[in-house]
């Protein structure tokens, strides 16, 4: 498990970190794991990261919608937000997004916690923490060696 942390004082560094990541995950794909309170800046990065990619439509909180889904990049993105989904419809929601999935993807999840162990192993999670006024700190652990690799290769 690797570990790098990046506080971003203002938005513009968010975005900043965002394309650093995005270059590290528009090819082969990967799973993400958001966590943090609301307003932390989860949808805020995944933004950055959509419209780093080539994502043309407008991304929006899947809050109420669980799912939004973009195919106008190289390769699909997968936003899901959890946090008004009951216990089965987790396990609905990941088994149906397993059989469309065989291909590469970039998959986001906020509000991971409800996800039941859900998710594969290899994976990278973002934790997202409020520290002012615009001032957000991210912190990335990549579990398994790619995701460890791409957490590795922030630093740089
Ligand atoms: N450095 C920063 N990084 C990310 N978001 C920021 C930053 N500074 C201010 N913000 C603002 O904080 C809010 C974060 O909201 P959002 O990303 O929707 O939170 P979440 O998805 O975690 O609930 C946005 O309005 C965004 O513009
Ligand atoms: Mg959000």
């Amino acid at each position: 498990m690797t570990k790098y942390e990046k506080v971003c004082k203002t938005l513009e560094d968010t975005k900043k970190l965002a394309q650093k990541f995005a270059k590290l995950i528009e090819n082969d794909g990967c799973f993400i794991n958001l966590y943090g309170e609301i307003g932390a800046g989860k949808t805020a990065f995944v933004k950055e990261v959509a419209a780093s990619i080539g994502i043309t439509e407008k991304v929006t909180s899947p809050s109420f919608v669980i799912l939004n889904e973009y195919h106008s990049a190289k390769i699909p993105v997968y936003h899901f937000d959890l946090y008004r989904l009951e216990n089965e419809g987790v396990k609905t929601i990941f088994e149906e997004l397993r059989e469309y999935s065989e291909g590469k993807q970039i998959t986001f999840v906020e509000w991971a916690e409800f996800s039941q162990n859900q998710v594969p192993f290899n994976h990278i999670k973002i934790n997202v923490t409020y520290e002012d006024d615009d001032s957000r700190k991210y912190t990335f652990e990549g579990f398994g060696d790619e995701c460890s690799k791409i957490v590795e290769e922030l630093e740089n």
